[in-house]
């Protein structure tokens, strides 16, 4: 759906300073809310677009219904759908999908992350000089002072940084050994929760810490595990 719509104008519900909030993301999140209530009637739904299903059930999907709006928005086309499935809190299940390329990584506990049916791996690079490190900086005034002098130092240290607006894929990215790393300051769930099962049972390390400064949100440095990235 978000593939066929690409091309079309979009309606705005929202737009911030550093954002836009789409019709299509919330199309998106009732459409794979219908998908999978239908088949786990019980189970609870946590999204960008909102809660849904029994928040006493054990098993809740964490839902990115359109992770890269912004990208989105803008015809760049860098954009996924992101899915996680937590059992008694733990991330069990991540799958991420990029409509555009047609790639679709999962990961389940246990069991090694695929890339359209090709299993992964994190990289190798354990010099930040060879090291490509996505640094995002969020949407708000406090994320954007927050991730800068990270990017500043990165930048310099790194054989390349980049920025390209999608949390999800830079986790994804991470997975298969694309990027070395990706840090990012004031990120929510959804946008991380697949992309933190497929990193870390393909080989790498992925540590979040809630953000006491700005509630619901968290900080994400994710690594191929073997990077010492001296921050
Ligand atoms: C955003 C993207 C962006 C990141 C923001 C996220 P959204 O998600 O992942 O790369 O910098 O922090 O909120 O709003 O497009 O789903």
């Amino acid at each position: 759906m978000v593939r066929n719509d690409f091309a079309k104008p979009q309606r705005v519900n929202a737009s911030t300073p550093h954002d836009v909030k789409l019709e299509i993301d919330v199309r998106s999140q009732d459409l794979i809310t219908k998908m999978l209530l239908d088949e786990f009637s019980q189970h609870a739904l946590y999204g960008e677009e909102g809660i849904v299903g029994d928040q006493a059930s054990e098993f809740q999907w964490v839902v990115d219904p359109l992770d890269g709006t912004v990208n989105y928005f803008y015809r760049i086309p860098h954009f996924c759908v992101s899915i996680a499935l937590r059992f008694k809190g733990e991330i069990i299940v991540g799958v991420i999908y990029d409509p555009m390329r047609d790639e679709l990584w999962m990961a389940q506990k246990g069991t090694k992350p695929k890339l359209n049916e090709q299993e992964i791996r994190v990289s190798e690079h354990a010099d930040i000089a060879e090291a490509v490190v996505s640094v995002g900086l969020s949407k708000s005034a406090e994320t954007i002072a927050l991730g800068l002098p990270v990017l500043d130092d990165m930048v310099h240290r790194a054989r390349k940084c980049r920025l390209l607006g999608s949390a999800a894929l830079d986790m994804a990215y991470v997975a298969c050994g694309r990027f070395d790393a990706y840090i990012e300051q004031g990120i929510s769930l959804w946008d991380i929760a697949a992309g933190w099962i497929l990193i870390e049972t393909a080989g790498g390390n992925v540590e979040v810490q809630p953000r006491t400064d700005l509630p619901g949100r968290y900080s994400v440095v994710a690594t191929n595990g073997v990077l010492d990235l001296k921050l």
